[in-house]
């Protein structure tokens, strides 16, 4: 385990038995229905999950991205989520699954649920890593969420604090001296 973290909440192995899950559940939903789904992925913290879902992913696809403005250096959102830059798709009439790391309060996949929708696609579904819905300022609902955690800052698989610790293979919360110090 990487010397910052306190401890780990998710396993590699954990989540990448339930990414196969969730891939199930997403084939099983748009197979024989459809012929190609778009898939637009919230950078940067999406990064790590849609990389290993899509492998999973049976269904042919076209990838896009959205980036979204974070958190900075605070564990907590600083302003109110702007959508940065435009997606090279047109996803009028088409099927759209839109796919984050995390819902927490909800306002950054109501932002860009709104943004997408407003386009008209055929069908727009959404898809998550992990959900914390003690954390919830809306009603938002993900179609299909990987982990229901605490309200706890979480780090690793895609995730980070400061930008960084997303590479590490697992899910972890930091100890509380690393929010202390500055870097
Ligand atoms: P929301 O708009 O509050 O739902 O926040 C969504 C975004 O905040 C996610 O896409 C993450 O980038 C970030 N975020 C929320 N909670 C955490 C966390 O525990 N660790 C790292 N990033 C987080
Ligand atoms: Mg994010």
């Amino acid at each position: 385990m990487n010397s910052d973290l306190e401890k780990i909440i998710l396993s590699a192995e954990q989540i990448s038995s339930r990414i196969q899950e969730i891939a199930e559940d997403i084939n099983r939903h748009y197979q024989d229905t459809v012929r190609e789904i778009i898939l637009i992925t919230l950078l940067d913290g999406a990064i790590v999950f849609t990389a290993d879902l899509i492998r999973h992913i049976s269904v042919p696809l076209r990838l896009d991205c959205i980036r979204v403005s974070s958190y900075g250096n605070s564990t907590n959102p600083e302003t109110a989520p702007r959508i940065l830059g435009t997606l090279k798709s047109e996803v009028q009439d088409k099927h759209v699954l839109l796919v984050d790391d995390i819902l927490d309060t909800g306002n950054t996949m109501k932002k860009v649920f709104a943004e997408v929708s407003s386009k008209c696609p055929a069908s727009l579904k959404t898809c998550v890593f992990l959900d914390k819905p003690e954390r919830r300022e809306n009603n938002f609902q993900a179609d299909w969420s990987g982990f229901n955690i605490p309200d706890e800052f979480v780090v690793g698989y895609g995730l980070d604090y400061a930008g960084r610790y997303r590479e590490l293979p697992y899910l972890g919360t930091l100890k509380p001296a690393i929010y202390s110090q500055t870097s």
